[in-house]
């Protein structure tokens, strides 16, 4: 089949992180500080990506301003030609740093809070953090750089909805992602604790309705749904292997952020082997591209252009199989997998990320 290039590349320069979110959606198992790839790695994975054809850089974490480097990596990125995006909590971003960034070529940041007061916040994130955005946000903003702001919704704030979207609006934000928590790496484990009731998702849909209308051509509202929920799954990565890579900090390459919990996948790492043999001839990136992959009842789906089966992580991490019908379907015949998660009563313990 034809690959496409790559269009954006995830560059998960460490994964320390101040906060403890609960729904933090790395592996459980973090690469440690010492396994972290070098400046001189990181500058070459940059400069394969663009060879490769990427545009985006997304450069993320864990926080990615815990890298005494990230200037000179998104100086280089930048010196590319690629759109740099720094993916932060904001903690850790003072004004000279932020000029720095901004001076060697930083395009766009995209912040993470927890809920919209300070209580609520600092006690999602497991440290004082909310007053630290709301400073971050005012720096970013008095910078000139487009400001998205993202919060991950679940049951412990979903009622703060309304006072989420009035934050975004104070902060300025140009962008809000809404994304109802997705069940990977350290979140699934907080699973039954962070499942959204369906009275909280039928009270936020005219909620976001009414904010979208209301703030079109000022601030763009993105509302990622809970998909448990749904007939049909959602189109992850829009497809495997087909517009975006994930580089993790110790140089393992995956297809998608959470591609390390299929345990089934042989992956690569960018110190063995050049970033373009990995996204044209690794067997982890091959391994669910296009549609031979896919048995019935995607096979023959009329949906399986528009969800390319749905989620492999999902797929592996419900049934222990990659290759199934991501079971969120309602076509599945494993779908009873999921309808049995919605049916627990829910936990009240949160473990927070250590
Ligand atoms: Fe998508 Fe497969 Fe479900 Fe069809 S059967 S809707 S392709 S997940
Ligand atoms: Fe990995 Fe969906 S999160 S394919």
């Amino acid at each position: 089949m034809d690959v496409n290039p790559p269009l954006g590349l995830l560059a998960e320069l460490t994964h320390r992180c101040p906060l403890h979110c609960p729904y933090c959606s790395n592996p459980v198992e973090l690469v440690s500080r010492a396994a972290e790839l070098s400046t001189s790695d990181w500058t070459s994975v940059l400069s394969q990506a663009r060879e490769l054809g990427v545009l985006q850089v997304h450069m993320s974490g864990g926080e990615p301003l815990a890298r005494p480097d990230l200037s000179a990596l998104v100086e280089h990125a930048g010196s590319l030609g690629c759109y740099v995006n720094l993916v932060t909590s904001g903690l850790g971003l003072t004004a000279a740093r932020l000029d720095d960034l901004v001076s060697r070529g930083l395009a766009h940041v995209q912040l993470s809070a927890q809920g919209a007061t300070r209580e609520r916040a600092d006690l999602l994130a497991g440290a004082r953090a909310f007053d630290h955005k709301l400073a971050a946000a005012a720096l970013v903003k008095a910078s000139g750089l487009p400001l998205s702001l993202n919060v991950v919704l679940h049951r412990r704030n979903h009622d703060q909805l309304a006072g989420i979207i009035e934050l975004a609006e104070r902060m300025g934000a140009d962008r809000l992602e809404l994304a109802n928590t997705q069940y990977y790496g350290w979140a699934l484990r907080n699973r039954e604790a962070l499942m959204p009731t369906p009275s909280q998702l039928a009270a936020a849909e005219p909620v976001v309705r009414a904010a979208v209308s209301r703030l079109r051509g000022t601030m763009e509202i993105v509302y990622v749904v809970a998909d448990y929920y749904e007939p049909y799954p959602k189109p992850c990565m829009y497809g495997w292997g087909a517009r975006q890579l994930t580089v993790a900090p110790d140089g393992t390459v995956l297809p998608c952020p959470a591609a390390s919990a299929i345990s089934t996948l042989t992956l690569d790492n960018v110190r063995e082997k050049p970033l373009a043999e990995i996204w044209y001839g690794s067997s982890s990136f091959n391994a669910y591209r296009g549609e031979d992959w896919m048995s019935e009842p995607c096979r023959t789906c009329d949906r399986r252009g528009v969800d390319f089966g749905g989620c492999r992580c999902q797929a592996f991490l419900l049934t222990g199989d990659a290759a199934a019908t991501d079971p969120v379907c309602s076509r599945s015949p494993r779908r009873s997998v999921v309808d049995l998660i919605l049916a627990r009563p829910p936990e009240s313990d949160l473990v927070m990320r250590r």
